[in-house]
């Protein structure tokens, strides 16, 4: 399996972004076997940025996507018109969406879906809040997130699942090593549960909450976790390269 080391730029970034790929790649120039970059700009970097992904082999997602193909949603975007656009990712889930938008289990489900009939890879967020945490429930949440967030219609290692504890995106604090090998250990069973050791064993799993340049190698290093969802630290191409060296 590969190491996914995706960016999250959230609602940052103007046209001049475009170039972004090609500074990342004049720091870090080739990628270790094993290893894939993905950036997620905001929408209307898109096309550029896929553009600029292909002559610099950084693959290109988008941040969210609507459950429909196509219809009266002002202000959507939806997953076979991320998909015409060359991008290959589309995040759903982020606990941005759920907390600030709304967004409940059967709507990422949906839009996972989505995603999925358009042939484009969902990366799946899931993650605690502060108060689940210190209630120690984080593992029935993992449980109860991943159980309605992943579509019936996934059948095996065509999604990716990123673990991020609320409490730990854009704070810099994480969870310690030891409980991030917990959470990413039980993540691995359920997906074995649901998919078969074949398919389960395959799905990646992104760990997400304060990564940075300090820290990731030792993140990246704990079983089952694949790869790393990158908000802050992905803004900057300095710190985004040192990140991907890591893995
Ligand atoms: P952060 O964000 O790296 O800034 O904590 C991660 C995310 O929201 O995906």
């Amino acid at each position: 399996m590969k190491t996914l080391i995706a960016a999250n730029w959230k609602m940052h970034g103007d046209l001049s972004w475009a170039d972004k790929p090609a500074e990342f790649r004049g720091i870090y120039p080739k990628d270790k076997s094993g290893v894939e970059c993905l950036i997620c700009p905001p929408s209307f970097l898109l096309p550029a940025l896929v553009k600029q992904g292909e002559e610099n082999e950084i693959l290109v997602g988008a941040q969210n996507c609507h459950a429909e193909t196509s219809g009266a949603f002002t202000g959507e975007i939806s997953a076979p018109m991320i998909a015409g656009l060359g991008a290959t990712h589309v995040i759903v889930g982020h606990s941005e969406r759920r907390s600030l938008f709304g967004e409940t289990d059967d709507d990422v489900s949906a839009k996972a879906e989505a995603a999925l009939n358009a042939n484009i890879i969902p990366i799946i967020c899931i993650g605690e809040s502060e108060a689940e945490r210190r209630a120690e429930k984080e593992l029935d949440v993992a449980t109860m997130q991943l159980a309605n967030s992943i579509p019936d219609c996934a059948k095996g290692a065509n999604f990716v699942v990123a673990y991020e504890p609320v409490w730990a995106i854009g704070t810099g604090l994480t969870p310690t090593l030891a409980d991030i090998r917990v959470m990413h250990n039980h993540i691995r069973g359920l997906l074995t549960d649901r998919f078969g050791q074949k398919h389960g064993a395959n799905i990646q799993i992104l760990y997400g909450g304060s990564v940075k340049p300090g820290n990731a190698e030792e993140i990246l290093a704990i079983d089952n976790v694949n790869g790393a969802l990158i908000g802050g630290a992905s803004l900057d191409m300095e710190s985004f390269a040192a990140i991907a060296m890591a893995a």
